[in-house]
């Protein structure tokens, strides 16, 4: 996961010991992304998640650079996605720069809607940041009353 955030500028910078807390954490979720065909199996990316009850937070998202565009952020969210379901959350929110317009193809193109805008949010460079929210638990569709 360092070497990943070495080669993905817009990935939170966070040290190892991060990553320890988060795993060791019992709302802590880190998934791995594996490429299996070689030995040891390669990391093609992960994905940092927190959960408090029903809520959870995405913290941090990061793939290989060379291996973008391949599928593997969206397979991560939708596993995130599953296993944060399953223990009981309802909605997953997020944070991200408005530049970041890859992440933010991944996070619409999977259900995510624009919660609000916290600002100034980020320093180096100074952005505002969008927080997101993905609806776990779709609320039932209520037939319209004649
Ligand atoms: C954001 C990131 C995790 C996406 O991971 P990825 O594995 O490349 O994404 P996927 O291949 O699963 O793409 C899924 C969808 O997201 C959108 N998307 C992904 N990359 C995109 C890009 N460069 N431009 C526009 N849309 C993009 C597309 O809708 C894509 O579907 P499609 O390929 O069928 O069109 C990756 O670009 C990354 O690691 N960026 C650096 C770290 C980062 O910015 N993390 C997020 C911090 S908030």
């Amino acid at each position: 996961m360092l070497g990943i955030q070495e080669r993905c500028d817009e990935l939170a910078r966070w040290l190892e010991a991060d990553y320890l807390g988060l795993a060791e954490d019992p709302g802590g979720l880190i998934l791995v992304a594996e490429l299996e065909t070689t030995e040891p199996p390669q990391i093609l990316g992960f994905a940092a998640f927190h959960r408090v009850i029903d809520e959870a937070e995405l913290r941090n998202i990061g793939v290989h650079p060379e291996h973008q565009r391949q599928g593997v952020g969206r397979a991560l969210l939708e596993a995130g996605r599953k296993r944060l379901r399953e223990a009981g959350a309802k909605r997953i929110f997020l944070e991200v720069r408005p530049s970041n317009e890859p992440a933010l193809g991944l996070y619409y193109s999977r259900g995510f809607w624009m919660y609000r805008l916290r600002k100034d949010y980020y320093r180096d460079p100074h952005e505002d940041a969008l927080v997101l929210a993905l609806e776990l638990f779709p609320p039932a569709v209520v037939p319209s009353t004649p």
